[in-house]
Parts: C-alpha cells; structure tokens; sequence
C-alpha cells in the first residue's frame, strides 16, 4: 500500500463524523443512568430517539442543501434517490462507476453527499488546475490523508502542520538529487540482474507477484538501506507486510478501530521502530555515510538546526516506501502485459531501442543510458495513462474557489467540501487524449503536455517526488527483461481490481518466458518469438 494508496482511493472522508457533543438534556440524562436512576430500556429508548432525530435534522439539512440553501453557482449534486445515504451507496459501487454515471449528465463537476461531508468531483485538466495548483492553506491533505498517521507514526507527514512537512519533503527531495539517482540506479541493476537470473532459461511467472517481490527488494536497498537489505531482509519485509495488511478500507474511516488488522499494525509499527532505532543509533555513532535515503533522513536538518528523531526517520522511512512499492510494482506490470499482450504492434520499436542502446553502451545500464531509453519511457508512460494505480487523489478545500467547465458553467465550490480528482477517469477522456482506449505508446512522441492532463504522478504542488526514480526503477526492469528473454501472454490480458486501496491488475498476471538466443557480438536476436498474441487492446 503506498502514501498514496493509503492516500488516493477511496476515501472520502477521513473519519467517521466527530460525534456531537452531548446537549444539557443528554448529559443530565446518562448521568442520571450512572447514578442508576433510570433502567437499560430507558437508555435504548432515549438513543433510539437521538439516533432518529439526528437522522431527521441530517435530512432536513440535505434537503435544505439541494434546494433553499444552495447558492446558484455551488456544483449540481448527483441525484441521489435516498437522501443522505443514497451518495454513499452511489459511491460504495465504485468511484469509476460513479463518475461514469455522473458525468455524462453533469460534466466535469458534480458533487456527492456523503454523511455530512460533501465531496466534489472536479474531472479533467480545465476544473483541476486549482486543485493541482493552490496552497497547502487553501486545498489540504492532511484532513483526508490522516488515516495514515498510525502507519507512518507520530511527528511526521500528516501527523505535522503544512510548513514542517514541506520541510520533511525538502529532506526527502534532497535525497532524490541526480547524484544520488545515479547511484540508486546502480542498485536497482544489481538487484534486477541478481533477481532474473533466478528466472533461468523459461518457464511462467505472474508478473504482479514476481515484480512486486523484486521492488521490495530494490527498495530495500536503496531507501531502508545496506544493514537492513543485507541482514534484516525478511524480519523487516514481514513487518512491513503487516503494516501494510493493516490499512484496510475501514482504517480510512476509523484508523483506530480495534481490529484484528490494526492490531497487527500496530505491533509491527513498535517492533520496526526497535530494529530501526539499533540501526540508525549505530550510524549515528559511527558516522558512516551510507548512500540511502535512511542517510538523507538521518543527516537531515530543520531551518532551526534540529533533527528528526529515530523515530520519526522510520516514520519518514516508512512513507516513502508506501508511496513508491504498490505504484512502482503495479506500473511496471501493466507495462509488460500491455506490450506483450500489443507485441506485433509495440514489441519491436521496443526490442529495436534496446539493441541500438546495446550497439552505442554494450551490455551497461546506467542512469544515462536509462535516459536513452525513449521508447520505453512511453510504454511505461501509456501503462501508466491507461491505469493509474491512485485512481483518485483528494484535498479539502479550505477557502471557496471557482471552476469554469469547458463548456462555459461557472462555480463556486464551498469551503469545507472534499475535492477529488481522477487520474483513471480524466485520462480516458477523448478531450483528453484521442482515443483514450486504445493503447498506443507512440502518442506521447507528440505529446503537447497541458497542465493536468496527465496525472498518474498527480501533478503541481505535490505533483510526485518519487517520479524519476518510479521510471528509472521500471525502465531497469523491463531493459534487463526485453534484453534477455521473449514473452507471451497466458490467458487473456486482465481487468484493473478496482476493490484494492491501490488499484492494480486483477490475478492472474501469467505469462510465459523464453530466453532470447544470443547473437555472436553479444546482442540479442532481432524479434521472433513465440506464438503470437493479439494485438490492439482497449482494456
Ligand atoms: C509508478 C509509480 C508511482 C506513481 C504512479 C505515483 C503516483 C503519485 C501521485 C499520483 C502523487 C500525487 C498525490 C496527490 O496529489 O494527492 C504522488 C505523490 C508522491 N509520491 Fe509518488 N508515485 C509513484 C512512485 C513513487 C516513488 C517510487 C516514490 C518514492 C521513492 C514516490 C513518492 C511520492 C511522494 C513523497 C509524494 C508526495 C508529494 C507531495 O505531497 O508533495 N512516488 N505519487
């Protein structure tokens, strides 16, 4: 599960409403109860009546809001048969389904009641650029990105006020500079050569599993750092298993529920926190200079000169690494299945890339030769287009600001609503991207770039930090792949799992391998291979 993932999809809101507090008559009432004046019927009564009266005030209250309250210019809200409940049950179907349903009738901005809280849908580059572009001040994370807290830990990202966290995103980018890249990418060879040499000559894999597995443990070695991806591999990655089991769609609304999955959550948390603090307080000690992201965090200063503590560099730790493994393990599947499943058609601009970077550098890669790698830059791009794993990034708008549709309609969307955007429905717009359905790599040679219209990192002020690295990671990976062996797909290509917390192919993801015959000079054979498959997929 990544920050993200954790952050993007389904939630709406963050908790459950605060619940409000007890009016004199209430509070008189339970505390009679406590000095036993009244009996358990009276109590189930008098919450039966508070619980109904809460209903009619909510229903009076979104009555109101569809009609004497609403100013002419706020969204138009989805026609929800059953007030108050009837958006959430729009929503629980799905936010694909959803705005599928919505837009067609009310464009590019529409807002849902949920509960009290209501969320607008603001879809495509022209209504999101405000979303993308405003201050922490005026559209926040923090409100419906706190759920995370228990996972990432006290102190750090949204357990923290808007201003230290853009300085713990200043240690974070200062260890993603082009120096430390490179070195990363030396890592990330390493362990994708070491990881597929296991592979042997042929057999079949499910891509999700076997490439979720190798980002582990690149991640481990180039973000948890060398004492923990050398002796503390599996004790760590079980951990981190149970932290991530532990976000599950109800810790979005109740992140403190007493479940069997937070539980386990939470003894995870404390038992990192111990293998970190041996960690960190040995390095400390010994001032070794590692070249991690553990490091950066370690050495990393506030303006006022202070530093985090062990246990906010795990915290730290720990975020990064949730917003860079499902996304970067998801990504990196769709791009294999969707070129293996278009081989005939996308295959060989691929292969032909390879052997002419192999011609120019050998069998080397490198941050520069990554860079080369233009062709596969746009498979994974198009991957990515076609199926952002965060298929909805949310803010809480804090001031009123307006939105102008492509078709002229103006609003003004209040303070205090839930803004979402989605990656996954505003890059298959036609106005977005011609023939959004079809795969097709080659668009991005001509892509004309306009803000927003491609988000699958997001895009502006908290536009991804991890951006080069989830392309350098990726590019690695399927550079060494297409290097080394032929694919095929089994069965047919699969449909995106949109019940997941960071959506990703449903299983199974098999496919077939075959290593490739090696040429004398050492290059691979020009495309041949296997069977073939079918070729333009709208999936
Ligand atoms: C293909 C892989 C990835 C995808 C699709 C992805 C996607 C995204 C998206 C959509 C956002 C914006 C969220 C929002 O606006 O609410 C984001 C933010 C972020 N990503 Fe990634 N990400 C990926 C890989 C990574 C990696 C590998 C790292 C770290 C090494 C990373 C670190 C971050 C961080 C720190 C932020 C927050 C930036 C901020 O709030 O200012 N991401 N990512």
């Amino acid at each position: 599960m990544s920050l993200l993932s954790s952050l993007a999809t389904l939630t709406l809101f963050k908790k459950a409403p605060p619940p409000p507090p007890p009016s004199f008559s209430a509070f008189a009432f339970l505390s009679s109860f406590a000095k036993e004046e009244k009996g358990w019927s009276d109590v189930v009564f008098f919450l039966g009546i508070l619980l109904l009266a809460s209903i009619a005030l909510l229903v009076i209250l979104d009555v109101l809001s569809r009609t004497m309250l609403k100013s002419k210019r706020t969204p138009p809200l989805i026609d929800a048969s059953i007030p108050i409940v009837g958006g959430m049950l729009e929503f629980l179907k799905g936010p694909m389904k959803l705005m599928a349903k919505a837009f067609p009738k009310h464009g590019e901005v529409f807002t849902v009641p949920v509960f009290h809280e209501r969320i607008t849908f603001l879809i495509g580059p022209k209504v999101s650029e405000f979303f993308f572009k405003a201050k922490d001040v005026e559209m926040s994370q923090k409100e419906v990105y706190e759920f995370n807290v228990p996972t990432f830990g006290k102190g750090v990202v949204f357990d923290v006020d808007h201003q230290t966290r853009a300085e713990q995103f200043r240690f974070f980018a200062d260890s993603l500079k082009s120096e430390r890249l490179r070195t990363y990418v030396g890592m990330m060879v390493k362990e994708a050569d070491a990881f597929f040499e296991k592979w042997g000559d042929e057999g079949e894999v499910d891509l999700l599993d076997s490439l979720s597995e190798l980002i582990v443990l690149t991640a481990s070695r180039c973000l948890l750092g060398r004492e923990i991806r050398e002796n503390l591999f599996s004790e760590v990655t079980a951990l981190v298993h149970d932290l991530d089991k532990g976000m599950v769609p109800l810790s979005v609304f109740f992140p403190y529920a007493p479940i069997e999955a937070h539980r386990k959550r939470d003894k995870a948390r404390k038992e990192l926190a111990l293998i970190f603090d041996k960690v960190i307080q040995a390095r400390r000690e010994s001032g070794s200079l590692e070249p991690d992201v553990l490091q950066t965090f370690i050495d990393a200063r506030y303006k006022d000169g202070s530093k985090l503590t062990n246990d906010q560099v795990l915290g730290m730790l720990i975020a990064v690494l949730f917003a860079g493994q499902h996304t970067s393990s998801i990504t990196s599947t769709w791009t294999g299945l969707l070129a293996i499943a278009n081989k005939e058609r996308v295959m060989p601009y691929l292969e032909q890339e390879q052997q002419q970077i192999m011609k120019k550098h050998g069998t080397k890669i490198d941050f520069d030769v990554l860079a080369e790698m233009d062709e596969l830059h746009y498979a994974v791009k198009e991957a990515l287009r076609m199926h952002p794993p965060l298929i909805m990034l949310l803010r809480k708008a804090q001031v009123n600001f307006d939105v102008e549709t492509s078709d002229g309609k103006k609003y003004t969307v209040p303070k205090g609503h839930i803004c979402a955007t989605s990656p996954a429905f505003a890059h298959r717009m036609e106005s977005v991207f011609k023939n959004p359905n079809t795969y097709d790599p080659q668009r991005f040679k001509t892509d004309e770039n306009k803000f927003a219209s491609y988000i699958g990192f997001g895009a502006g002020r908290h536009g991804c930090m991890g951006e080069t690295f989830a392309f350098m990671q990726i590019k690695t990976i399927w550079s060494v792949l297409i290097r080394n062996y032929e694919f095929e797909l089994i069965g047919d290509l699969p449909e995106p799992d949109y019940e997941g917390m960071v959506v990703g192919p449903k299983h199974p993801c098999k496919i077939r391998y075959k290593r490739r015959e090696k040429k004398k000079n050492g290059l691979m054979k020009s495309p041949s291979m296997m069977s073939k498959s079918k070729s333009m997929t709208s999936k």
